[in-house]
């Protein structure tokens, strides 16, 4: 079994971040989410990983993951010049994948229940194709699945104008190397990709086993579903275990699941968990309440915060409430004397600000 992750794409629903960052590596409760999707591979026996990147945001997908040995992987990049569609990635990497099965990933979806136990299911199978289905409240962004009275998959439509169900196909699969024949039939779609949906339902034309699964665990999609600050603490309240790691002085309280790097400190504040706070960061005079990510190299200092993630090297200062708030990487948020309740604003583009 070989999988294969697609790091590609705009991820135009994530900006300003993906103004200068891959959508699959902002991190989520500190790790970029394509950290996640290598240690879901890593649980599943996977070794053999093909990554396939977009030649404009390459570089920094190469520069995490480098050659997969953090997570006991063999990563392969695979280049698809454009982004013509998930048939066409697979296409792209047609020499990598050879004949063998593999699990098809993408890099900004998140399984709550990982993928071990379905790549088991699937090899004791004889399918040649298992997906995955989510209800969701607005299918049309997604794939969708129609049943039977028994639950067996007849129809898959994508992004359909009148869904034919609430049932999403989230962005995991898993195939037998059948499909690339099937993957040959298929036309671009109206939006000019080589759909990977239109391929599964070849299969299921011609007569091939296509189980569906319908997911019981939460499913994360940060390219298109789901919003940042819900997705960070649903991987917070997942992930976050007690570490200590940094130090923490005697004036201050942590509370719960607080994981503070190594290198960061903390003094005279509380901090009540799940949070995450990373290595360098400094934490000072503060609050820092439930469902919060603090990443490496930033300062928090005489400032109240909750529900809020704030990328490196960023600084908030002297703020009396900050809640359910992005603040991105570089970022400075101060509270100033002198301007007597007027704002100063630098704002980027594609940027949000209540006040
Ligand atoms: C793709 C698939 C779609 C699936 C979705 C999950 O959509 O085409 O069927 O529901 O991923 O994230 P795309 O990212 O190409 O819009």
């Amino acid at each position: 079994m070989k999988a294969l992750v697609l790091s590609g794409g705009k991820g135009t629903r994530l900006r300003p971040l993906t103004h200068t960052m891959a959508k699959q590596l902002v991190p989520v409760a500190n790790q970029p989410i394509l950290g996640y999707v290598m240690n879901h591979l890593r649980e599943a026996g996977i070794k053999d990983t093909g990554v396939i990147v977009a030649p404009e945001t390459q570089e920094e997908v190469r520069r995490y993951l480098e050659d997969g040995g953090k997570w006991g992987l063999n990563v392969s990049y695979i280049v698809q010049e454009q982004p013509l569609g998930l048939a066409h990635a697979v296409k792209t990497a047609r020499d990598f994948l050879a004949d063998d099965d593999f699990v098809m990933y993408l890099g900004d979806n998140l399984l709550g229940s990982g993928i071990r136990d379905a790549v088991g299911r699937f090899q004791e199978s004889d399918a040649d194709c298992m997906i995955f289905l989510k209800e969701v409240a607005d299918p049309r962004a997604f794939g969708v699945a129609q049943l039977d009275e028994s639950g067996n998959i007849v129809r898959l439509v994508e992004k359909p104008k009148e869904p034919p169900s609430n049932l999403a196909l989230v962005g995991v699969y898993i195939f037998s190397p059948v499909i690339h024949k099937a993957i040959d039939t298929i036309k671009p779609s109206w939006r000019g990709e080589l759909e990977i949906t239109d391929a599964i339902q070849a299969l299921i034309d011609s007569g091939r086993s296509v189980t569906g699964e319908i997911l019981e665990s939460w499913w994360l999609d940060t390219g298109k579903k789901d919003d940042f600050l819900a997705a960070n603490t649903t991987v917070l309240d997942e992930y976050t275990r007690r570490r200590i790691e940094g130090e923490v002085d005697e004036q201050s309280t942590i509370e719960g699941r607080v994981h503070i790097e190594e290198g960061a400190t903390v003094l005279r504040s509380t901090i009540r968990g799940p949070v995450v706070i990373g290595a360098g960061t400094r934490v000072e005079n503060s609050f820092i309440g439930p469902f919060s990510s603090v990443g490496r190299g930033s300062v928090i200092k005489d400032s109240v915060i909750e529900h809020v993630v704030i990328l490196d090297e960023s600084e908030v200062v002297g703020v009396v409430r900050l809640e359910d708030s992005l603040i991105g990487r570089n970022a400075r948020v101060r509270k100033s004397e002198s301007l007597r309740g007027a704002l100063r604003l630098m704002i980027g583009d594609h940027s949000k600000v209540e006040i």
